[in-house]
């Protein structure tokens, strides 16, 4: 089976979006639950950013063990100074290189011909090597650039001693099957690819980070980065549990091992969104309130006779204790005999139907019914007493 290496980005185009600032404090915690889930690769921050930003990933980059860290930086000789200088005491350091490669980003904003990139690129690899052994290039928005142009920046950068090559959809313009198509181009076109990991790195403008990243992974990516819960810019980053999840769920389709402990999902997941104050929607897939949740009478049914029936994954997988039925008036008889039993209510010596209509009649009034309304129901008088 291949090898998938996970690279966390929470810490920096996580942190990039939010608006707020993380304190060391704050960052540490993140990243010491990031090694408690299982990832290979953590990006502290961009050390040349600001003077805090360097503190942060220097003293994280000194306390974590047993994974690799890194910062961004710049194709700028100094930010690379900066960030070789905020993770010299780490055990495992990797700087994190990179240039953008799209005809609008090299004309508009950096204002550089294709060959002036090329060379500031594979300068950039260069000197961040003669620091760090572990260098690696993102060719940013890539996935808008002219991909033959990719594949030289990236033969090139692999020449100067890049170890990774990350090439990132910056945007989230891509389709899965064209995001795909362009990582098995590199992949086929690059001729010097295997002496570097292949990198992906997917935005969700168009809510298909997710996708994007597992067909990036078909198609023989290496690495997928991501943030935990999809933070970061605009309308986010690839949500890691996601892939970690889906793979899990289809591995057959899939033939990669990583080394998440799945069960750190949860707790992860909610500590970052108490840290950064960034709320997880009930609804988001994986981590979301509602996820393992069954709310209609049919799927508690269903869920009751066999779990699988309308749960893909058992929630204790990610660190979540259990499934939850919600009792509402959109339940029916099965659902409401099963808490009363687990309540220790015994359905033999009440009569079912009539405590049923009391609940629905209760329901009516109120968004869920609760343990406590149904001991309510069953106190003294039984049914009849709580109208
Ligand atoms: O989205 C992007 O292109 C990035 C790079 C800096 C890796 O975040
Ligand atoms: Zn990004």
């Amino acid at each position: 089976m291949k090898r998938l290496y996970i690279f966390d980005t929470t810490l920096r185009d996580g942190e990039q979006s939010l608006g707020i600032t993380l304190n060391l404090k704050e960052k540490l915690e993140i990243a010491h639950q990031l090694v408690r889930l299982g990832v290979d690769v953590i990006e502290l921050g961009f050390p040349a950013s600001s003077p805090g930003d360097f503190e942060s990933v220097q003293t994280i980059a000194r306390e974590l063990k047993g994974v690799t860290v890194c910062g961004l930086s710049r194709c700028v000789a100094k930010d690379i100074d900066r960030c070789a200088e905020a993770l010299k005491d780490a055990e495992s350091p990797r700087i994190h290189t990179g240039i953008a490669v799209s005809a609008l980003h090299m004309e508009k904003k950096l204002q550089m011909r294709p060959d002036q990139v090329i060379e500031a690129a594979a300068a950039a690899v260069r000197h961040a090597k003669s620091y760090i052994s572990d260098v690696e290039f993102f060719a940013e928005d890539a996935f808008r650039s002219d991909h033959d142009f990719l594949v030289q920046v990236l033969t090139r950068v692999i020449e100067a001693g890049a170890t990774v090559v990350n090439v990132p959809d910056t945007v989230g313009y891509a389709t899965p099957w064209e995001y795909g198509e362009l990582i098995a181009y590199v992949k086929n076109n690059v001729p010097n690819i295997d002496r570097a990991r292949l990198s992906i790195h997917c935005h969700n403008d168009l809510g298909m980070a997710t996708a994007n990243s597992l067909a990036g992974i078909k198609a023989g990516a290496d690495q997928v980065e991501g943030t935990i819960n999809g933070i970061g810019e605009r309308a986010g980053n690839t949500s890691l549990e996601e892939v970690i999840m889906a793979i899990y769920t289809q591995k057959q389709r899939y033939d990669v091992q990583h080394r998440i402990n799945t069960r750190e999902i949860a707790p992860t997941s909610r500590l970052v969104s108490m840290i950064t104050g960034v709320p997880v929607p009930a609804h988001k897939a994986i981590v979301g309130a509602n996820a393992y949740m069954h709310a209609s009478g049919i799927h508690q049914d269903g869920v009751l006779k066999e779990k699988q029936t309308y749960e893909i994954i058992d929630p204790e997988i990610i660190g979540v204790p259990r499934n939850r039925i919600v009792l509402s008036a959109r339940s029916g008889r099965h659902a409401l005999k099963h808490r009363l039993e687990e309540l220790g209510y015994s359905s033999q010596t009440v009569d079912m139907e009539q405590v049923y209509q009391a609940f629905l009649r209760l329901a009516d009034q109120k968004q869920e019914v609760y343990d406590e309304d149904l001991h309510m129901l069953m106190g003294a008088g039984g049914p009849e007493a709580s109208r």
